[in-house]
């Protein structure tokens, strides 16, 4: 991070604590096509990222741009409505800044949630995947730069940044309530064009399920800021780079996310609701 992160930080949580004292303990970043997890949410502050200082404004298909504070399933919580990816031009500073402030306001859970093809042939349009590990193809890092101790360490273990009792307990809660969840490691990549086949043989070879332009900075972020860490794909197309693989499209990705968002709202519902959250 650049120097004068911190300060940076600093300047937006004295903009929203001028709106509100609300305290999250629940941070949530919703995908592409995603927002509708956040319906559930009796909002008590909404944000515009626009009336925050110096604060990204997304660009995003079917990102909304705003900071919601309200209570889901009588929890405090916290959600982006709307991300930032590098794709779009923003510097990584810029896309972790949420994370940190949403720390600073209270929140110590961070749950993602993404669109993403589907490297393995196993996984099919539709399906809710629980993210267990990731790898990092951005070719970008977000704590490059100078660390501000006070974020947190110079060399955070990355070693569980999806936390094992989180995911535990997000198996569990599917399971009770019949809901379908599989399981896989995500790679992410810059954008914003979709893989070529190769790279996508390629990264299914390097261990990857599913293949996203999102999550993995903010993931990185929050475990630095020391929070646990939750997150879901989405599975939107196919992308094992076979011959039986259509072209890729915006279009497919928007109508897809709705049916395996449905379950991870689903999932987190009940987990909330079972205070395992
Ligand atoms: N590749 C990269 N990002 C994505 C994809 C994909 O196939 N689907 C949804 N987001």
């Amino acid at each position: 991070m650049r120097a004068g992160f911190g300060s940076r930080v600093d300047q937006v949580v004295a903009a929203v604590r001028e709106i509100t004292d609300f305290a999250p303990r629940i941070a949530l970043a919703t995908g592409t096509g995603l927002g509708p997890i956040l319906k559930d949410i009796q909002v008590v502050a909404r944000i515009p990222y626009g009336d925050l200082p110096d604060f990204p404004v997304s660009t995003a298909p079917s990102h909304a741009g705003e900071l919601i504070l309200g209570r889901l399933g009588g929890h405090d919580v916290a959600a982006l409505n709307g991300r930032f990816h590098l794709y779009e031009g923003w510097q990584k500073d810029d896309i972790v800044l949420p994370i940190y402030v949403l720390r600073a306001l209270g929140a110590g859970i961070f749950v993602a949630t993404n669109a993403a093809g589907a490297l393995n042939p196993e996984l099919r349009v539709g399906t809710a995947v629980l993210i267990e590990d990731h790898l990092n193809f951005l070719g970008r890092h977000p704590l490059s730069g100078p660390n501000d101790d006070r974020l947190g360490p110079r060399f955070p273990d990355m070693s569980r940044a999806y936390d094992a009792g989180l995911r535990q307990a997000a198996v569990e809660s599917a399971e009770k309530a019949g809901l379908v969840l599989a399981r896989g490691i995500y790679a992410a990549v810059h954008g914003p064009e979709f893989e070529t086949s190769a790279e996508r043989r390629f990264l299914r070879m390097a261990g990857a399920d599913l293949v996203g332009m999102s999550t993995v900075p903010e993931v990185i972020a929050a475990n630095h800021a020391g929070m646990r860490v939750l997150a879901f794909s989405a599975v939107t197309n196919n992308a094992s780079g076979g011959a039986d693989q259509q072209p890729d499209s915006l279009e497919e990705v928007l109508e897809n996310a709705a049916i395996g968002g449905d379950t991870i709202r689903r999932v987190i519902l009940r987990m909330i609701g079972e205070a395992r959250l």
